[in-house]
């Protein structure tokens, strides 16, 4: 049977664990030597129908630092695409040249798509306003680099929930676990409530933001997603709303541990940097190790 993986919900506890182990020895591994070459000779394609900066290049990585190779199509309207092919035909067709095809696309549910008429495995890479699966879970192995556990943090999702497919991949891995989560997001930009009543951890929803940082372990951060906005003029006062400040975290719980998948626009702004609970950068380098051990799983297992 391919292992295909375009949803959390093909993840049970077991499973995560087995793969947060195998990033742990990816992420020494890059550290002492830079990888190996146990993916020689193995292709992949990257299939971005979306713009992208760390999932396209951190696939990519992945495959070298394994001593496999990567095919990149990041620029659709270079490809067949632009002529109308099919997403169906597309996969048909470069699937033949490759062992796998990492996929990012517009479309809710493109991935699926794909994996339906696909033989070799599909990598959802963010489906439009749907999952982020490999995001959720390099955030999960960033929780537990940073906290040495996942269970029984607090955890604050702050800003576009409504259209931001990592957190609703977060939200949902992480009823693996034992956790509180609070939402904190603009009136038109909720959480989904229906994801929300699938949900079996506790959660919490406001306005008040300051407050809930007070016993905030994880603080996930997110970017408006104005490309999917119904209204792209409320953009800049959405934008506004909530932005992590120096003056903010003053008020915060002293141990958070600020993350967002990025790219951020304005909403940390930048002179927390350099602050050591500021772990978005270090999370793309955790980022390289869960894709590692992601390749391994799907295409040596
Ligand atoms: C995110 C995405 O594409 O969903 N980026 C990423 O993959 N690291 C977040 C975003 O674009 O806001």
């Amino acid at each position: 049977m391919i292992k295909h993986l375009l949803e959390v919900a093909e993840f049970n506890k077991t499973r995560i664990d087995q793969l947060i182990v195998s990033a742990e020895k990816m992420y020494t591994l890059v550290k002492k030597r830079g990888g190996d070459e146990r993916l020689k000779h193995k292709v992949c394609v990257n299939l971005f129908y979306e713009a992208s900066t760390r999932t396209s290049s951190s696939f990519e990585a992945s495959m070298y630092r394994l001593g496999g190779n990567v095919i990149s199509i990041n620029n659709v309207q270079f490809s067949s695409v632009a002529k109308g092919e099919t997403l169906e035909d597309t996969i048909r067709t470069l699937e033949q040249y490759a062992d796998c095809i990492v996929l990012r696309h517009p479309e809710i549910g493109a991935a699926k798509r794909a994996a339906s008429v696909a033989s070799k495995p599909i990598i959802n890479a963010g489906d439009g306003a749907g999952e982020h699966p490999t995001q959720a879970l390099l955030d999960l192995f960033t929780v537990y680099k940073e906290k040495g556990t996942i269970d029984g943090l607090n955890i604050t999702m702050v800003g576009d929930l409504k259209y931001g497919r990592t957190v609703h991949s977060l939200a949902k891995i992480l009823d693996n676990y034992s956790v509180k989560i609070t939402f904190v997001a603009p009136q038109s930009l909720e959480f989904p409530t229906e994801l929300q009543a699938t949900l079996t951890n506790t959660v919490a929803v406001t306005t008040d933001l300051e407050k809930s940082l007070k016993d905030t372990d994880i603080l996930y951060v997110t970017r408006i997603q104005k490309e999917r906005l119904e209204d792209p003029s409320l953009y800049e006062s959405l934008q506004q709303q909530y932005v992590i400040s120096k003056s903010i975290l003053k008020k915060a719980n002293p141990h958070i541990t600020i993350m967002h998948p990025l790219p951020r626009i304005n909403e940390i702004s930048i002179d927390i940097d350099e602050d050591p609970r500021a772990a978005y950068f270090r999370q793309v380098s955790y980022g390289l190790a869960m894709r590692m051990a992601i390749f391994d799983d799907l295409l040596l297992h």
